[in-house]
């Protein structure tokens, strides 16, 4: 394929561009420096500020904004003239009417663009007047401050938060010298609080709450590393400042975040340095968890661990690694267990990915998927079902907003609750909690019962969804994989290979839950799979492996973990994972573990499980350790250290490499590279066969007859990170308490208002917490959010909460 290209001159040298390329950018691919105010690489060309004004030939007798005058073929651009410098210079000058030179008190010095233009042209006041504006700093919300002297009305932060956010929380207000900026609606109610504002501006104008005054640009160490949030794996810029991470930006814009961060990615790195860590081992004595040193806790846990052996055998230990920790820390685990421990009892808690992974592998075939963003992004059709992405995947929500209403493409949401995406949609519905997998396989022609009833869709809707999908050459298929889909995971995931089968040009992408389900996965932390996923019954695997890892595997995969847990439990190893918590039946599980002799736990904060561990040892979080985790294209995200160890917490797989080596085996790493280079090459996997084989799909929930019934919606929220959201303050101030969200028509039936305490029953248990009325919600649904230990919506139906018939009453 060729590129058209142009040819210009610009002070005196040729270049040759890309048609359609800028003259800003053109002077750029020279290298030659034109100052600018208003341009931002994410965002379209703007023309407000002036500052990067060149002379064109052919063109305007007067300097003309080079970011938005098209280059040209033969075009001659000069940059540096004596009129272009007394522009920018006179630019610089009207700004500094009203824009205080407060740089050492403000958080943006050093990093100022306008800061850097008065450096440079040596301004050290306007000729003109001072006029400060009538407006303080204000403060937009927990996050978010605004300083209006400062802001040069560039307008950056409004158009990223509409061309790249595709929310608009921000506008002009008022004309001429009297505009300013201010939240667009009441309350500034749509901002999502993704700090991209902030990150954008080029001033100390739009700043970060939590960072206010905590290190100046210049002292703090920064290191590129990847999100611990979601499983779309975004790049960051960890700053750092006498150890302590002090705040997280956007690194770049390559995929798959292309510059962009969510609430979680931008403000949600505070749980690193949480006075709550666990920074010493700890070893239970007389019945309490005490402190001790590393030799201590590694002596009991290696002899500890012998004894069960010798006692029980190896099938009576049982290892479960984490998603929230890296490939590398599951791989050491992994090899930990079945070669040093001699055990198949291998387990990662995952919410549906594990599930649907297999199932799409059982039924497509290995050569699949993974696909990547690029390619869901440039399918003809895009198809969002079940959950808010927005919520849950928020910078992958982002991105489709985009492709939707800049790339043409036809954006299809059937979500249970109302959606950010809803807007840039050709068709945008509710489906009923329990009817994804009807709704899929519907499409596919799978199913033919009563599709009204069953998916709360009428059939005309239906129609134009299914004649959407039918004509697009190309679907992407895209729905979170979360707590929601406990149960279902594997029904959804047949339904969407049954459409996927229907018809060619269908992509699917399931979205795992946390950062690395998928690293888990490929990993191989299940009792029947090794590294790359291979099946335990892969003899070439099982040779290939165990010639690495000298030892030979057995054929046979270990227990489920249910089966474990209830069975022949003497010793469990648990790493960055809340077993208890994550139960399906939490009672049982803690009993387990009260009864075994062994329990260890490797964690960054204390949670159910730990309050019920022999020993405790404090892992490192994503701050503090090289490795990499897998995002959900199955692209691989570096973190590298960005602070020391907090406390005499180590990285998970050091841990567990001392581990092994008291136990007799040395694997030799003094680092985590070596670690990520034995998993790489043990990963290769021969291409699986799939069945081909569409199933029917049916069963989904009924219409409810009672007045005052509803069905459960369970949601993960856009401000809730699990754990480390639990234990990140700014967050924490986002979303400080659950929430029953109702709509308001269901709301006055019941005559509850808005912060009223309300009570949630059924026939399992009840919960008890706080209502809030938003039209997001349709009627006949009660919303609660996952992940809030207080509001349980396990205790509404301990297996599968979502679809759950629930009272809802004033409570
Ligand atoms: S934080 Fe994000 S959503 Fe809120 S105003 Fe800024 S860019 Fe828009
Ligand atoms: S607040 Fe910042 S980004 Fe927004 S218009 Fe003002 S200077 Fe530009
Ligand atoms: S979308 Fe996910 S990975 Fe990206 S910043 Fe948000 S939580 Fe982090
Ligand atoms: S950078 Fe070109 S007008 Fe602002």
């Amino acid at each position: 394929m060729t590129t058209e290209t142009i040819t210009l001159t610009v002070d005196g040298h040729e270049v040759q561009v890309p048609a359609g390329s800028t003259v800003l950018q053109a002077c750029e691919s020279l290298g030659i420096d034109i100052p600018t105010l208003c341009t931002d690489p994410r965002l379209k060309p703007y023309g407000a500020c002036r500052m990067c004004v060149v002379e064109v030939q052919p063109g305007p007798p007067r300097p003309t904004a080079s970011c938005t005058t098209p280059a040209a073929e033969g075009m001659t651009v000069v940059t540096n003239s004596d009129s272009i410098r007394d522009v920018r210079r006179h630019v610089i000058e009207l700004q500094l009417q009203h824009h205080p030179l407060d740089c050492p008190y403000c958080d943006q010095a050093g990093t100022c663009e306008l800061q850097d233009e008065v450096f440079d042209q040596k301004i050290h006041q306007s000729p003109y007047e001072t006029v400060s504006k009538a407006h303080p700093e204000e403060v937009l919300n927990e996050v978010i401050l605004l300083n209006h002297n400062r802001c040069i009305l560039c307008g950056r932060c409004v158009r990223i938060c509409d061309e790249q956010i595709g929310v608009h929380a921000l506008d002009f207000v008022e004309r001429a010298a009297g505009t300013f900026i201010a939240p667009a609606q009441h309350d500034f109610m749509d901002c999502e609080r993704c700090g991209m504002c902030i990150e954008t501006c080029p001033v100390g104008a739009l700043l970060s709450k939590p960072f206010k005054h905590s290190a100046r640009s210049w002292q703090t160490e920064k290191v590129a590393s990847t999100c611990p949030h979601c499983s779309v794996g975004c790049s960051l810029l960890v700053e750092s400042r006498h150890g302590d991470v002090v705040r997280t930006r956007t690194n770049g814009l390559e995929e798959p975040s292309r510059g962009l961060l969510c609430a979680k990615g931008f403000f949600g790195h505070s749980f690193v340095n949480s006075e709550k860590r666990i920074t010493r081992p700890m070893v239970r004595r007389g019945g309490v968890l005490q402190p001790t040193t590393w030799s201590d806790a590694l002596d009991v846990v290696s002899k500890g661990l012998q004894n069960v052996l010798d006692a029980h055998g190896p099938e009576s230990v049982g290892v479960v690694g984490s998603p929230n920790t890296t490939n590398e820390d599951n791989y050491a685990l992994l090899r930990f267990a079945r070669a040093v421990l001699g055990t198949p009892n291998v387990y990662s808690q995952d919410s549906g990915m594990h599930a649907t992974a297999r199932t799409l592998r059982a039924v497509l075939g290995s050569s699949t998927g993974p696909h990547t963003q690029n390619e869901l992004l440039e399918s003809e059709l895009i198809l969002v079902i079940g959950a808010d992405i927005g919520h849950t995947h928020n910078v992958l929500g982002a991105h489709i907003k985009q492709a939707a209403r800049d790339d043409n493409r036809t954006l299809v949401v059937a979500t249970r609750l109302a959606s950010g995406l809803d807007k840039y949609a050709t068709v945008a519905e509710r489906i009923r909690p329990t009817a994804e997998a009807t709704l899929l396989s519907s499409l596919a022609g799978t199913h033919s019962a009563d599709i009204e009833s069953l998916t709360g869709l009428d059939r005309e809707s239906f129609e134009k969804i299914q004649g959407l999908v039918g004509e697009a050459d190309s679907v992407a298929v895209v729905w979170d994989t979360g707590l929601w889909t406990l149960d279902r995971a594997t029904r959804i995931a047949q339904a969407a290979a049954n459409l996927a089968l229907s018809r060619s040009g269908v992509r699917l992408f399931p979205l795992a839950e946390r950062v690395n389900s998928v690293g888990t996965f490929q990993v191989g932390m299940a009792p029947d799979l090794l590294p790359g996923a291979r099946s335990v019954e892969d003899s070439k695997a099982r040779d290939d492996i165990g010639a690495v890892w000298n030892t030979s595997i057995s054929p046979n995969p270990g227990l489920s973990f249910n089966e474990f847990i209830s069975g022949p439990i003497k010793a469990l190893y648990v790493m960055g994972e809340d077993v208890v918590g994550g139960a399906l039946n939490s009672t049982e599980a803690s009993a387990a573990l009260l009864n075994a002799e062994l329990v260890i736990v490797q964690d960054i904060f204390m949670n159910a499980t730990a309050e019920a561990a022999d020993v405790v040892l404090p892992g490192t979080s994503f701050a503090e350790k090289g490795g990499h985790f897998t995002n959900f294209e199955g692209r691989l995200g570096r973190i590298e250290p960005a602070i020391p160890p907090v406390g005499e917490s180590r990285p998970d797989w050091e841990i567990v490499a001392r581990i092994a080596a008291a136990m007799g085996s040395d694997f030799g790493w003094r680092s985590h590279e070596p670690i990520s280079k034995e998993l790489r090459e043990l990963s290769t996997a021969p291409s699986i066969q799939g069945s081909g084989s569409s199933v029917p799909i049916d069963g989904a929930l009924g219409p409810l007859d009672d007045n005052n019934s509803f069905v459960l919606t369970t949601e993960q929220h856009l401000y809730t990170a699990g754990v480390a959201g639990r234990h990140a303050p700014s967050l924490q101030t986002m979303l400080p308490e659950a929430v029953a969200e109702l709509n308001p028509d269901d709301a006055g039936r019941l005559s509850i208002s808005h912060g009223d305490p309300v009570r949630l029953a059924s026939t399992a248990g009840e919960v008890n917490l706080k209502a809030l009325v938003t039209a997001r919600v349709p009627k006949g649904i009660v919303s609660l959010p996952d992940r809030f230990l207080e509001a349980p919506a396990r205790q509404l139906d301990p297996r599968a909460p979502d679809g759950a018939v629930v009272r809802v009453s004033k409570g």
